[in-house]
C-alpha cells in the first residue's frame, strides 16, 4: 500500500515507519529537515522536505506520492511539559491540529487518497460523568482557558469528522511511554520523578490511560485497512490513578519514592492543569479498537510494560 506519513520523525513516527516498511508498504515520510530526510531515506522510504503550512508544497508532495492512506502524526510538544504553561506550550501543536490538519486533509483529497488516519488524544474527553470514556462520549469543547489545547483537539476532530471523499479515523492515543518519549528512562518525566518533583496528590482520583509507543504504532498499522471511519481509543487495558502507576514507575527507574502531598499543594505548585490530571482526568476504554481494528496491545498494562521496557 502507498502510505504518506506526516510526522515520520516524531516520537511515534520513528517507531511507526519501520513497522510500515517491515510490512512492505511503500512509504513517503515528511519532515522539515533535509538531514532528517536523509536519515529517513537510509531506512528505505522516500522522504519529502516540507512544512505543513506550505500548502502548495504539501499538495505537490502528495500528488507525487499518490498515497492510498495518509497518516497524520504532527505535534510540536516540548520534551518537558510544564503544567503551569500547558496552554502556552501547546500553542504550536494547537495550530498543527487545526490549520495543519486542514492542509493535510485538502492535500490528501486532491491526491485521491482513500483513507486518513490522525493522531488524537484520550485526554480530550469532557471530565464529567463516569471514570472511563468510550468513543461516543462528549469531548471537552468548552474547556477553561488553561485547558485551551483541548479545544484544538475538538476542532481537529470536527474537521476530521466532516471530511468528504475520505475514510477518516482518529486514534485517541493514551500517554506514550517507551523509547523517545517523556516517560522513557532518560525522558523529562523520569527526571522529575528522580528529583521527587512529581508528587502524588492525596486521594488522587484522576485516571491516566497509558500506552507503549510501539503499541500505539501497531494500532496505527492495523488502522490502515481495518475499522470503519470514526474515533478509536488506543490505550492500554488498565487506566490508573497516579497513586497506582507512579510508585511502580519510580521503582522501575530506580527513583526515590514519590512524595504524597495534599491536593491543595498540587494546585498551588502545579496550577489547575496539574490538579486536573491528578483529580479530574478520565481514563478510556480500548474495547472498540480491539474489536474493530483487530488490535491488542503487546503491553496490556503499564505494570508489565514499565518493567519490561523501562527497567
Ligand atoms: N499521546 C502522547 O502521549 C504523545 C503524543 C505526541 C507526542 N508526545 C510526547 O511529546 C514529546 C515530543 O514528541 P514528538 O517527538 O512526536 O514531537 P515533535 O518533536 O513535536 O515531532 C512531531 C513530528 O511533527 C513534525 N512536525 C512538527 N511541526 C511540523 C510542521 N510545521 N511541518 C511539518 N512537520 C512538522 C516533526 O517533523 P520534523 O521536526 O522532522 O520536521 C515530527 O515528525 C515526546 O515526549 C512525546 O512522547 C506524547
Amino acid at each position: 500500500m502507498r502510505v504518506f506519513v506526516a510526522g515520520a520523525t516524531g516520537a511515534i513516527g520513528r517507531r511507526l515507519v519501520p513497522m510500515l516498511i517491515q510490512a512492505r508498504h511503500e512509504v513517503t515520510g515528511m519532515t522539515r529537515s533535509p538531514d532528517r530526510a536523509s536519515a529517513l531515506e537510509s531506512q528505505g522510504l522516500r522522504a519529502v522536505v516540507c512544512d505543513v503550512y506550505d500548502t502548495d508544497g504539501v499538495r505537490q508532495a502528495m500528488l507525487v506520492a499518490r498515497p492510498e492512506v495518509v497518516i497524520h502524526e504532527l505535534t510540536d510538544i516540548p520534551a518537558n511539559v510544564n503544567p503551569r504553561r500547558f496552554a502556552e506550550q501547546f500553542r504550536s501543536t494547537d495550530r498543527l491540529r487545526t490549520e495543519g490538519t486542514g492542509n493535510l486533509l485538502a492535500a490528501a483529497q486532491a491526491a485521491g487518497a482513500r483513507r486518513f488516519i490522525a493522531q488524537s488524544i484520550f485526554s480530550a474527553y469532557q471530565p464529567t460523568g463516569g471514570p472511563i470514556k468510550r468513543e461516543g462520549d462528549r469531548l471537552w469543547s468548552d474547556p477553561p482557558e488553561w485547558a485551551a489545547p483541548m479545544r484544538a483537539v475538538v476542532e481537529m476532530e470536527q474537521l476530521l469528522g466532516g471530511a468528504e471523499h475520505l475514510d477518516v479515523l482518529s486514534l485517541r492515543y493514551g500517554y506514550f511511554y517507551g523509547p523517545g518519549t517523556a516517560y522513557a528512562s532518560d525522558g523529562s518525566v523520569a527526571e522529575r520523578v528522580r528529583k521527587r518533583a512529581f508528587p502524588i496528590g492525596r486521594g488522587a482520583s484522576g485516571l491516566w490511560s497509558l500506552i507503549h509507543v510501539d503499541d500505539a504504532a501497531s494500532a496505527t498499522v492495523a488502522a490502515l485497512d481495518r475499522g470503519e471511519p470514526g474515533a478509536y481509543n488506543v490505550v492500554d487495558d488498565e487506566p490508573a490513578t497516579a497513586e497506582a502507576w507512579l510508585p511502580v514507575y519510580a521503582d522501575v527507574i530506580e527513583a526515590p519514592k514519590p512524595l504524597r502531598v495534599p491536593g491543595a499543594v498540587i494546585r498551588l505548585g502545579g496550577g489547575p492543569y496539574a490538579a486536573y490530571m491528578m483529580y479530574e482526568l478520565r481514563g478510556a476504554s480500548n474495547e472498540k479498537a480491539k474489536r474493530e481494528l483487530g488490535w491488542s496491545p503487546t503491553h496490556p498494562s503499564w505494570r508489565q510494560g514499565f518493567r519490561k521496557e523501562l527497567g
